[in-house]
Parts: structure tokens; sequence; C-alpha cells
């Protein structure tokens, strides 16, 4: 699908007013998207698991304005967080109508209240631009499913994703699917720029119900953000070499998926994982966002690995925080060597148990 086959065409039915409600999860990438061009195209493809526990949960209540009201270009919309009101994350949300305002014209004869909450500590440096960016475009589709009841599934979802896109790159991979691919490979049936596709090929039982203990080592605000550090691959030295290599470790781990190997998926997950902050450690100008706690974890996990042969392994987003990936055949032994040994580099000993989970859901 092209971009302009998401502009609605159809004649509208009237809708008054409604609320509708969706939760969406968070997702790891384990090929990782660093660095866009524009309109929030990816430069290189990523793949990622669909978390279960991190998630947010958004509704959408909209009034349509009436005909003395002035309809306009402005986007009318009131956001509350966990209860609270909150002026200060209205200019995120009102870029993002902005981007969207193209494919959902809509919006703009409607009165929006937004409430919003996540599972998981707002505080907790985990990024919830995935889940909540998600979650709000999977409530404006529903709302669009109503003015235009003809749309078919297949089409919501892609739009969700579409639509989830433009709010936050990552966010369009917690719309469908366990595995969810984002951005156009060559050995990857239906992949696009424009939204992520359930993963379409065939999955090894190992990677069933896989585990990520989220070890919190860092809550803090981040440094630089995602959308700096994207930018900043722009004129970066290493960029069409570590783009190439996303390709590269997608078609790998396509194989992987396939037989299971889990030394290979352990040896693309972390170089991915070492590979994204190594971009942000040789961009100008450069950045760490890893803290001591981050590689003293990284540290035991190997060893860990060494002395007892199990296939546990990290990755890491855009922070400090480290994510512990394994089976869940493994989940006993490895949970304990999280709590004797991982847990003391964490600010105050805080995880969060988290595993594969199965996309978004509407309440
Ligand atoms: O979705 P954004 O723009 O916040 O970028 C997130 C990028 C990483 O989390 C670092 C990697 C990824 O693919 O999720």
């Amino acid at each position: 699908m092209k971009a302009k086959d998401f502009i609605p065409q159809s004649n509208l039915e009237t809708i008054v007013t409604g609320k509708v409600t969706w939760q969406s999860p968070s997702n790891i990438a384990l090929v990782k998207y660093w660095g866009k061009k524009e309109n929030q195209i990816p430069a290189n493809p990523s793949i990622s698991f669909t978390l279960n526990n991190c998630k947010t949960i958004t509704s959408l209540e909209f009034t349509r304005k009436k005909d003395s009201e002035q309809k306009g270009d402005l986007f009318d919309f009131e956001f509350y967080f966990e209860g609270q009101k909150k002026e200060d994350f209205k200019p995120k949300i009102y870029t993002f109508f902005e981007r969207i305002e193209e494919y959902c014209p809509y919006l703009l004869d409607y009165k929006l209240i937004i409430n919003s909450e996540n599972s998981f500590p707002h505080s907790s440096g985990i990024a919830s631009s995935a889940s909540g960016m998600s979650a709000l475009a999977l409530c404006v589709m529903s709302l669009e499913k109503q003015l235009f009841p003809n749309i078919s599934e297949d089409y919501f979802y892609k739009k969700a994703s579409f639509l989830a896109r433009l709010g936050s790159g990552s966010a369009c991979r917690s719309v469908q699917g366990k595995i969810v691919v984002w951005g156009e490979h060559a050995n990857i049936n239906g992949s696009s720029n424009l939204y992520g596709v359930d993963y379409p090929n065939k999955v090894h039982e190992v990677f069933e119900n896989y585990q990520d203990t989220i070890l919190l080592v860092d809550k803090g605000e981040k440094k630089v953000s995602s959308s700096v550090g994207h930018n900043l691959m722009h004129d970066h030295p290493f960029s069409e070499e570590r783009f190439k290599q996303a390709h590269k470790n997608l078609a790998t781990l396509k194989d992987i998926f396939k037989s299971g190997n889990l030394n290979d998926f352990i040896e693309i997950v972390e170089s991915e994982a070492l590979t994204l902050h190594a971009m942000m450690m040789s961009s100008k100008p450069y950045f760490i966002l890893m803290k001591p706690n981050t590689l003293e974890i990284i540290n035991k996990i190997w060893a860990f690995r060494e002395a007892t042969g199990l296939p546990v392994c990290f990755t890491l987003d855009a922070g400090a925080n480290v994510h512990v990936l394994y089976p869940e055949k493994n989940k006993t032994e490895v949970f304990q060597f999280i709590e004797d040994k991982l847990l003391g580099y964490c600010e105050k000993n805080q995880f969060i148990s988290d595993s594969i989970g199965l996309g978004s859901k509407k309440l």
C-alpha cells in the first residue's frame, strides 16, 4: 500500500458522540531502528518482540462540534495522564495530529478527550511512546471505523500502524503480532516502510513465550531524545555500513527464527544492542546513554552464560536499562541469577517481568 491509500475516500456516516478504549503494548527491538528519513521513514528495517505487561491504556471520547462552533484547522482536545490533566504532553500530541491530519481530516470536526495510563511506572525510563502512540492511533481508527463502517480489518490495522509510526517510529511495531517487522526488507514478504507487519515466516517453538526481564538501571529522563539521536545518523561516518548491516542481520535472524539456534540469536541481538550504542558514541555530537551499572550487568550476564551455558542475553533500548532475554524453559534458573546477581545494580532493585505478548486489544 502507498501513503495516499490511507486518505479516506467514501462518504462519512454522521457520528455525534462516542468513546473508544484500546490497550497497546510496548515492544523491544532485536534489530534496531536508528536513523530515519523524512516523514518517519526508517533508514533500515527493524524487528521486535511485542511485550505483554508494559502497556498503555488509552480512551478517546469524541463529540462532534456543532455547526455553530468553529471547525477551522485547529485540533480541539484535552489530555489526561493517569487522571491528571497534562498540558505539557499536549504539544507532542498536537504534532501527531498535524502529521496525521491528511489521513484523518475528520478529527478536526470533533472535540476530543484523551485519557491515558501506563501499566508500568511513568518514571521507569521505559519508553512509553511506542505503547502510548499506538494506543492513541488505534483509538483514532476506532472512530474512523464508525465513520467508515466498510473498512476492512486488514486496512484498520495497517492504517493504525501507519498512524502510530507518524507519532513515534517504533510505535508502528506495537499494533498487531508477537514479532513485528517494520521497514522494507528483500527477504520478508509484505514488509513496508509505512507500517509494521506481523512477522510472516516460521518461528521455532523455543521463542514461544520468550521472557524479557527489564532491569531498571536508571529511571531518569533521557539526556538525548530519540529524535535527536535519529537525526545524528544523517551525517554519521558509519551510517551506510550500519544500515547495510541491519538488512544483513534481519536476513540472518529469519534463518535463526526457523532453526531456533539460540547461540546465533544471542550473537545478533547483543551485537545489535551494542551497535546502537556505538552509533550514539560515534555521532557528532557524541553521547553515552549507558551507565556504569549497565556494563556491570552485561558483564555478569556474559560470565553467567559462560559458566552455565544457559541461553540468556541482553538487549538495550535508547537508555541505560537492560532487557534480559531468555527462553521460558530456563525461567527458574535465570530468574534466580537475576535476583541474586543483577537486581543490586538496579535503582531500588526495581525490574519489570515481561514476555512476548500478542499486541493491542480493544477494551
Ligand atoms: O520510536 P523512536 O523514534 O522513539 O525510536 C526508538 C528507537 C529504538 O528504541 C532505540 C530502537 C527501536 O527500534 O525500537
